[in-house]
């Protein structure tokens, strides 16, 4: 079940995002902010929401869920480090931040389509919640 992986790596970016939170205060240093909101907030929240979603309409977890994953999960990962390099000042940091943002806004786009297809037809989704799976056919 591909939603089980968008849980398990958006709790493995919440642990990143807050340990990277609680370090910032201690050393009271805080240039690193916009990687923590990132990690936080695309890494776990948006996977954490997409993993919910694949769980509670199972018919969706398909081929398009696992391109979704495949660009969402590099796609948060090189948008955080490429925001830490743009931030730090490497020579790197702006190429994979855009590379990451085009890879988290592709499997946004993927996500979409599976949504407005689960969501589309009412007929469908009475079905689905009467045999599992309908909906996806
Ligand atoms: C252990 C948990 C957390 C700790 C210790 C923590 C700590 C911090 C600190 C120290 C800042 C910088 C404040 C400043 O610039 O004055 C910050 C900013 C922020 N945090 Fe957290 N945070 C935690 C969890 C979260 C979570 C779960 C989210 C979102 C889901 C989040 C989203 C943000 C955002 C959006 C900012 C603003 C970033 C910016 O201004 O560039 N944080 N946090």
């Amino acid at each position: 079940m591909i939603g089980n992986w968008f849980l398990r790596c958006a709790v493995l970016f919440a642990l990143a995002g807050m340990g990277l939170g609680i370090r910032m205060g201690i050393v009271h240093d805080f240039t690193l902010s916009p990687v923590h909101a990132h990690v936080n907030l695309v890494g776990f929240t948006t996977l954490f929401l997409a993993g919910l979603f694949y769980r509670v309409v199972p018919s969706a977890s398909g081929w398009l869920a696992g391109l979704h994953f495949t660009l969402a999960l590099p796609g948060a990962v090189a948008l955080s480090v490429g925001i830490a390099g743009s931030v730090t000042g490497q020579d790197w940091g702006v190429a994979v931040a855009i590379a990451g943002s085009l890879l988290t806004i592709g499997a946004m786009l993927v996500f979409a389509i599976a949504v407005f297809r689960a969501t589309g037809s009412s007929r469908a989704q009475t079905l689905d919640a009467i045999e599992p799976g309908y909906a996806g056919r």
